[in-house]
Parts: C-alpha cells; sequence; structure tokens
C-alpha cells in the first residue's frame, strides 16, 4: 500500500471515529432513529459532501442525501448507501462505514467525468432498536413507510412520525423522500460483521444473498404474585414459561444447519425480586437463507411457546415486527463488482450476509450489489468492532475500479443507454 492510500483509508476510518462520538449516551456510541447527536452526525457529513462539490438534503425520514451531479438534472443516478443509527452500545463502523466510504468515492472522483450522478445517502434507520422496526430510511427511500409504521410508538409514547417533527422534519414531505425515476442502481458498502473474510484471509467479499428474517415479540401472561407466599404448584410464572422457552429456542437452532434464533430482549412487569413475574415481553430473531427453513422455525417456536405456556396456566400473544424474506443481490452488477475486485487484484470470496441491511429493501425497486470488509475478530455490535485500514483501502480501489466498468458497461440498464 502506498503512503497516500494509507492516508485516505486513515483519514476514512477517523471520520467513523468523529461519527461514533454522536451519541445518546456519554461514554458510549448509541444512536437511535433521528435522536439528537444525528444533527451532528449529518453537519459533519454535509461539511464533508460539499466539500467535495456535492449537494446535500435531509429529506422528511431524516435521510442524509448528498449529490454529485451528472451531465444533466435527468442523468441516470447510481446510489451509494448504509445506514447512521446504531444498536446500543455500538462500535463505530456498522452503517456508518458504508455512507463515509460513499463520500470518499466521490472525492477520490474528482475532476473525472461519469455519464450519471452518484447519490450517496445516510439512512437515518435500520437497526428497529427505536421503534422495534427496522430500515425506516430505506422504506422510506421505496415509499413504503406506512401510516401503521408511522404511528408506532417508542418505549416513551413518542410515534414515529412525533419523532420527525421533534427532529425538525415534516412528515406530509415523505413522498419527496421517495426514490427519483432516475435511479439506476444501488451498491452498499458494509463491515461482513462475521469471521468468514477473516478465516479466508481476504480483505473484502461480495454479497450474492441476505438472508431472509423473521423479527417477533412473544407476551407470556401469567398472574403476578407474592414470591414468599405462593405455593410452587399455585403458580403461573410468565418469567418460568418464557425462561423455558429461551432454552428451547436455542436448542432449535442447534440443530438445524444455517438458521440462527436469538431472544436478545426480555422486559419483565412488574419487574422485582419478591414479585412473581405476570409478563414477560421477550423478542425473538430468526434468520436463514431458506425462507422454507425460517418459516419452519418460526412455525416451530411459536408452537413450543404456546406448549411451554399451556403447561403452565400462562397466555401466550405473539406480534410480527418483520417478516422479510431473503433477497438476492443484482447478478450483473455482482458480476461487475468481482470484476472491479479482479481488476483491482483482491481476491474477493462471494458469501451469504446473515445480517440485514438496507440494500434487501432498496432491492424491492432497484438492482442492488453489495461488497463486504473484513471484522477483525469477526466482531460487531460491539464496541471493539473495527476495521482495518489495508481492507479499507482495497474497498475503497474496488469501489473505484467498480465506478469505471459501470461508466463504460452498456449492459447495465440506465436510461443514457436507451
Ligand atoms: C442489522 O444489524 C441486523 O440486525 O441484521
Ligand atoms: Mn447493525
Ligand atoms: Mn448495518
Amino acid at each position: 500500500m502506498t503512503s497516500t492510500n494509507t492516508i485516505r483509508a486513515d483519514r476514512i476510518i477517523d471520520r467513523c471515529r468523529q461519527i461514533a462520538a454522536c451519541t445518546d449516551i456519554p461514554g458510549e456510541t448509541t444512536r437511535a432513529f433521528l435522536s439528537p447527536p444525528m444533527h451532528r452526525v449529518h453537519a459533519l457529513l454535509r461539511g464533508w459532501m460539499e466539500a467535495a462539490g456535492m449537494t446535500v438534503r435531509i429529506d422528511a425520514a431524516g435521510n442524509l442525501r448528498g449529490v454529485r451531479p451528472g451531465p444533466t438534472p435527468q442523468s441516470p443516478r447510481l446510489l451509494i448507501g448504509s445506514h447512521l443509527d446504531t444498536v446500543p452500545n455500538a462500535g463505530a463502523f456498522d452503517g456508518v462505514l458504508g455512507v463515509v466510504l460513499g463520500v470518499a468515492i466521490i472525492e477520490e472522483l474528482r475532476g473525472q467525468h461519469l455519464p450519471f450522478a452518484v447519490e450517496v445517502i445516510g439512512f437515518s434507520e435500520e437497526e428497529g432498536v427505536r421503534f422495534s422496526k427496522p430500515f425506516l430510511g430505506s422504506l422510506a427511500l421505496i415509499g413504503k413507510l406506512d401510516a401503521e409504521t408511522m404511528a408506532r410508538a417508542d418505549r416513551n409514547g413518542v410515534s414515529v412520525a412525533e419523532a420527525i417533527r421533534i427532529f425538525g422534519l415534516n412528515p406530509a414531505d415523505l413522498p419527496a423522500a421517495a426514490l427519483s425515476n432516475e435511479a439506476f442502481a444501488y451498491i452498499e458498502f458494509h463491515i461482513e460483521q462475521g469471521p468468514l473474510l477473516e478465516s479466508e484471509d481476504a480483505s473484502i467479499g461480495i454479497v450474492d444473498t441476505i438472508a431472509g428474517q423473521t423479527r417477533m415479540s412473544f407476551i407470556f401472561e401469567g398472574h403476578a404474585n407474592h414470591a414468599g407466599t405462593t405455593p410452587m404448584h399455585l403458580r403461573h410464572d410468565a418469567m418460568a414459561a418464557a425462561a423455558v422457552w429461551i432454552a428451547a429456542v436455542e436448542d432449535y437452532a442447534n440443530t438445524h444447519t444455517g438458521l440462527v434464533a436469538t431472544v436478545g430482549k426480555v422486559e419483565t412487569s412488574p419487574g422485582a425480586g419478591n414479585v412473581i413475574a405476570g409478563r414477560v415481553t421477550a423478542s425473538l430473531d430468526v434468520r436463514h437463507a431458506s425462507d422454507q427453513a425460517r418459516h419452519n422455525a418460526v412455525a416451530a417456536l411459536i408452537r413450543s411457546a404456546k406448549e411451554t405456556a399451556a403447561k403452565r396456566g400462562v397466555q401466550l400473544v405473539t406480534h410480527t415486527q418483520l417478516e422479510q424474506s431473503a433477497v438476492p443481490m443484482n447478478a450483473h452488477l455482482t458480476r461487475l463488482l468481482q470484476a472491479a475486485a479482479a481488476k483491482a487484484k483482491l481476491p474477493c470470496p462471494t458469501m451469504t450476509s446473515g445480517a440485514g441491511h438496507d440494500a434487501m429493501i432498496v432491492a424491492q425497486r432497484l438492482p442492488c450489489a453489495m461488497l463486504f470488509l473484513r471484522s477483525p475478530g469477526g466482531l460487531s455490535h460491539h464496541p471493539d468492532e473495527a476495521v482495518r485500514p489495508q481492507d479499507v483501502e482495497a474497498a475503497l480501489s474496488t469501489a473505484i475500479e467498480f465506478l469505471v466498468l459501470l461508466r463504460d458497461d452498456k449492459t447495465t440498464p440506465r436510461d443514457d443507454h436507451a
């Protein structure tokens, strides 16, 4: 790697760390949908984008959108995006790296002609933390931020629509957040968040499919009562029912190849050590590259929760927040990405993404491709999440080669070829 390239990779990493310092909770990186620190994130990105000659706006869903214009206002438009929100106590790179890398690509292109515009999008929400529903930013882009979602409330009773207003935006402007007709493709750069690239000693990898996912909540409704006076055989303990079921979830996933199933959040009521839990709400996240395998798993886990609850005289109610099919990436764009990696002389394995990404939503409207960067230690959704400068450099070189291939490609459908 030349020293110039070290400098540009180091600058990308430094920018991600500047953004990581914008946090709802001092001392960690936690940034929920349109929480106040997102203003500072937007200001940082806006500064870098405008210095790179981009025109910047924030749409009504809080997505930051910077455009490098094409030859005419009607020029076809390539989208590069990822998300700016985080999980609680996150690392600095999940999502943010893809946006910062997008800006760096524009900086690298300075002075070069492209027959299309490039729009870099920092989605306001992908993780699903604040409203227990992910992908709010990219759903707005494809015009599917529906009334039911806008009415969802966070733990303080603030709805999505109110959160947008509090941030200083107007939900009535949402139609203008939708994708322009000129957009012809979307590419997302993202850390792998798993160990595969490291195990193959590769800097980058290409995503062929994003695994489908189901996210649900399971409410076990028992009877709260005195922990000292209620004999064991007369209890309807929601906590015990949930605990037995949670262990069954892990067992099921352990015995079904390719399946991952997680109960990552449990809320109990009334939540006191000397009171039998009357109600437990548990999350469930199930993922598999095969939709059939995922559907089978969800059906089995609902059955098992019902049986466990029934044995204990506990009621069960379930709610589904997300039912997202597995999404293949576009074969043609993926081939171009492979060719770009080959031109950059970089080995580039192909892999399935277990993590969800904005690309899986945007793919409903546009051909999409994804490039992964190696995650040291396979670590993500953790403050020690990292990325190596040499891998950032590999992704940047591949991205530039990809844009050159796209520029010269006569087979990608876009209006200037018509
Ligand atoms: C997003 O990070 C996910 O949960 O896949
Ligand atoms: Mn994430
Ligand atoms: Mn992410």
